[in-house]
C-alpha cells in the first residue's frame, strides 16, 4: 500500500517536471536571442530622444527618456547598448538609481541593467555613441561627394544599440519623439515625420505616432534637399542630385496606389525616399516613412526602381507585421520579395515581373549550392537558428527568394485570389504586431481551412520551411523576354561574331543581366574583347551590368577590366555588389593579394556591415 501511494507520487513528480519543462522550451522559444531585453517583465512604450551630432568628434551626445510597462512584480529594466558610454541613469523620482552595464558579448554587446522603483514610469538615460557605433557611418565631405560631411545609421538588425540604449527586439514595439541639433548648413531627417527645409537653428524635432520596432530607428544628417513626388511622397538627396532621383522614381505614387489596392490601406501617411551616398551598404532599408536608398539605382532609364517597390511593400509585410526574432526573418523578406514582385506586376505587366522571377530563382539555385559546399546547408531551411551567432549570418536569398517561392506556390496552387484575400487579412489582423513562423503557419493552415475549406498539408509547408534545398514543387517562372536572351546567346556560340544591336536595343537592365550570367562557362580574352565592344560593360554607369561583367572579368583575367573594377570598388559600399566581387578576386592567389591590396584602400569608404563582412574574407 505503501509502495503503491509512493509509486504514484513518483509519477506525479515525472508528471510534474515534465511540465515544467515544457513550459521552459515554450518561453525559450519566444526568447529572442539576440537582445537582452526582459519585456515579459519591463518593457518600453515611448521613447523621447534629446540629441546633438558633432562630427568634430563623431560622437552623438544624446539623453534617451524611455516610458515604460512594467509586470506587477518587476524589479528591473533591461536595455541592450553596444559600446555606448552611459554618463548617467535617472528615474522619474530617483537621481541616482542603481544601475549597471554588464559583460560585454563580442556580438550582443552590452546588457544595461538599471533597477526601478516602486513606481517608475520613465528612464532617463545620458550616453554618448562612440566613433566607431557600428549602426553609424560618419563620412567626410569627399567621402559624401559633397561639400559638406554626412552621417547615417543603419539599425537593421542589431545595430540600434549602438546608437540608442534600447529593448533591442522586432518584437517590442515603441512610438518616439526627438529633437537633434546639427551643425546648422545641415539637415536631420529620421524615420518619422520630417521636415522637408533646413533652419536657421540646425535644430530638429520628430514625431513617430505609429509604433516601430528599435530596427526601424534612423537617422541621416547632411546637405539635404527635398523634391515632392505626389501630396504624399517624395525624394530627398544632396541637391545636385535631387532632381534625378525624382525623375527615376517618378512613379512612387503609382506604386503606393498600387500597393494599395494589392493589400490595404497605407498606414504611415508619407512615403519618402532618401538617396544616400554611394558608402551605403544595403540597395535599400525600408526605414518608416523614409526609405533609406543607394544611389545605385539611378541607372538614369527607372529599370532598377523594383527596389522601391520593395522597400515600398515592407510599409506591410516587416514595418506592420514584423518578424518576431531574426529566427523568422524570412517572414519580412519573402512577403516583400513576394509583394515587391507583384507591385511591378501590377505597373509595368507580367512579362516584366516574371524576367525579376527568373533572376531571383537563378540567385536562389546559387545560393542553395554555395551554402551546401560551405556545410551550411542547415541555413537552407528558411526558420533558420541564429541563436549565439550574428544575425547578418541570415541575410542570404534563402529568406528572400525561398520564402518568395514558398509564398507564390500557394497562390498557384489554391488560386490568386484566395491568396490575396489572405494577404490582406493577414497584414490588418497582424498589424504592429510580431509574428513568428510557427504562428504564421498556424494561422495560414487556420485562414484556408475556415475561409476556403483547405486543408493545407504539412509536407508541404514542412519542406519549404523547416528543410534544406529546393522542394519540388518550386514554381516555375517562365520569361518570353529571357527566352529571347537565350537565342541571342545560343547564336553568338554557334555563329560567333554576330552580335546584334537590332536584338537588344530595347534591352532593360533585367535582360543584360540575364546575358551576363548565362554567357558559356568559359570565354577567350579576344571572346571579351568582342563582348565589351558590343555591349560597353566596362564603362557602364549601371552597376547592377557592372558588377555582373566585373565578375567575368576578374574570371577570365580581362586586364581592360582592372581600373574600373578598382575605382568601383573604392567608391561603392553595397555589399551585394562588393560580394560577387572580391568572392571572385580571392579564388586565385593573384586576385587575393590584388582584393587585399585595392581593400585596404577601399575599407576606410565602407560602413561596418560591409567591413565586417570583409575583413573575415581578406584576412
Ligand atoms: N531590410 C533589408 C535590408 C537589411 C536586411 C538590412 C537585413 C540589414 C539586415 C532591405 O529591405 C532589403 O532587403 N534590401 C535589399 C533590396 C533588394 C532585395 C530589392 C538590398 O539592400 O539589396
Ligand atoms: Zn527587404
Amino acid at each position: 500500500m505503501l509502495m503503491k501511494a509512493l509509486q504514484w507520487w513518483f509519477i506525479l513528480i515525472l508528471i510534474a517536471s515534465g511540465c515544467t519543462k515544457a513550459t521552459r522550451e515554450q518561453i525559450d522559444m519566444k526568447r529572442d536571442p539576440h537582445s537582452f531585453s526582459n519585456p515579459d517583465e519591463a518593457r518600453v512604450t515611448h521613447l523621447q530622444w534629446k540629441a546633438k551630432i558633432d562630427f568634430e568628434t563623431k560622437t552623438i551626445y544624446a539623453i534617451a527618456t524611455w516610458t515604460i510597462d512594467r509586470s506587477g512584480n518587476s524589479e528591473k529594466i533591461i536595455f541592450d547598448t553596444n559600446d555606448l558610454h552611459v554618463e548617467k541613469v535617472t528615474l522619474d523620482n530617483d537621481s541616482s538609481p542603481k544601475y549597471q552595464l554588464e559583460k560585454v558579448d563580442s556580438i550582443l554587446g552590452q546588457a544595461l541593467s538599471v533597477t526601478l522603483g516602486p513606481n517608475t514610469k520613465t528612464v532617463s538615460i545620458t550616453y554618448k555613441t562612440s566613433p566607431k557605433g557600428e549602426a553609424l557611418q560618419w563620412l567626410s565631405p569627399q567621402q559624401a561627394g559633397s561639400q559638406s560631411p554626412f552621417l547615417f545609421t543603419q539599425s537593421q538588425a542589431i545595430l540600434a544599440r549602438s546608437w540608442v540604449p534600447c529593448q533591442d527586439s522586432p518584437s517590442i514595439r515603441f512610438t518616439y519623439e526627438a529633437e537633434v541639433t546639427v551643425p546648422n548648413h545641415l539637415l536631420a531627417l529620421m524615420s518619422a515625420a520630417n521636415p522637408t527645409e533646413k533652419n536657421e537653428r540646425g535644430v530638429y524635432e520628430f514625431k513617430m505616432q505609429q509604433p516601430i520596432p528599435s530596427y526601424l530607428l534612423a537617422l541621416a544628417v547632411g546637405d539635404i534637399s527635398f523634391k515632392a513626388i505626389s501630396d504624399r511622397s517624395g525624394v530627398y538627396a544632396e541637391p545636385s542630385l535631387v532632381d534625378t532621383a525624382a525623375w527615376e522614381f517618378a512613379d512612387m505614387e503609382k506604386m503606393i496606389a498600387g500597393a494599395e489596392e494589392l493589400y490595404g490601406d497605407y498606414r504611415w501617411e508619407q512615403y519618402d525616399v532618401i538617396v544616400l551616398p554611394p558608402s551605403f551598404p544595403f540597395g535599400g532599408m525600408e526605414n518608416p516613412r523614409l526609405t533609406f536608398a543607394t544611389p545605385t539605382i539611378l541607372s538614369g532609364d527607372r529599370s532598377l526602381t523594383s527596389l522601391i517597390a520593395h522597400e515600398l511593400a515592407h510599409s506591410w509585410s516587416g514595418n506592420l507585421v514584423t518578424n518576431a526574432n531574426w529566427n523568422d526573418f524570412w517572414l519580412n523578406e519573402g512577403f516583400t520579395v513576394y509583394f515587391e514582385h507583384r507591385i511591378m506586376e501590377k505597373l509595368y505587366g507580367k512579362d516584366y515581373s516574371e524576367m525579376l522571377a527568373m533572376l531571383a530563382l537563378q540567385e536562389l539555385r546559387k545560393t542553395i549550392d554555395d551554402l551546401k559546399a560551405k556545410n551550411e546547408y542547415e541555413d537552407t531551411k528558411l526558420k533558420l537558428n541564429l541563436e549565439g551567432r550574428n544575425p547578418d549570418e541570415g541575410v542570404t536569398d534563402i529568406a528572400y527568394n525561398k520564402g518568395y517561392f514558398f509564398l507564390r506556390s500557394i497562390e498557384e496552387k489554391y488560386g490568386r485570389d484566395k491568396f490575396d484575400g489572405f494577404v490582406k487579412d493577414y497584414f490588418n489582423e497582424n498589424a504592429f504586431q510580431a509574428m513568428d513562423t510557427e504562428r504564421f503557419v498556424d494561422y495560414l493552415k487556420r485562414y484556408y481551412q475556415t475561409k476556403y475549406s483547405i486543408s493545407i498539408a504539412d509536407e508541404s509547408i514542412n519542406s519549404w520551411i523547416f528543410t534544406e534545398g529546393l522542394p519540388a514543387d518550386c514554381p516555375k517562372p517562365v520569361s518570353e523576354r529571357f527566352e529571347k536572351v537565350d537565342q541571342l546567346i545560343a547564336d553568338w556560340k554557334t555563329n560567333a561574331g554576330r552580335l546584334d544591336h537590332n536584338k537588344t536595343g530595347q534591352w532593360s537592365t533585367h535582360e543584360w543581366l540575364h546575358f551576363l550570367r548565362n554567357l558559356p562557362s568559359s570565354l577567350t580574352i579576344s571572346e571579351m574583347e568582342q563582348l565589351d565592344t558590343f555591349g560597353q560593360f566596362t564603362a557602364s554607369g549601371n552597376a547592377e551590368i557592372l558588377t555582373a561583367w566585373l565578375t567575368l572579368a576578374i574570371r577570365y583575367n580581362y586586364s581592360k577590366g582592372n581600373d574600373r573594377l578598382e575605382d568601383f570598388l573604392i567608391h561603392t559600399g553595397r555589399r551585394k555588389f562588393l560580394n560577387p566581387l572580391y568572392n571572385e578576386l580571392v579564388k586565385t592567389s593573384d586576385g587575393r593579394e590584388r582584393a587585399r591590396r585595392i581593400y585596404q584602400k577601399a575599407r576606410p569608404n565602407y560602413h561596418f556591415v560591409a567591413t565586417n563582412t570583409f575583413d573575415k574574407l581578406l584576412n
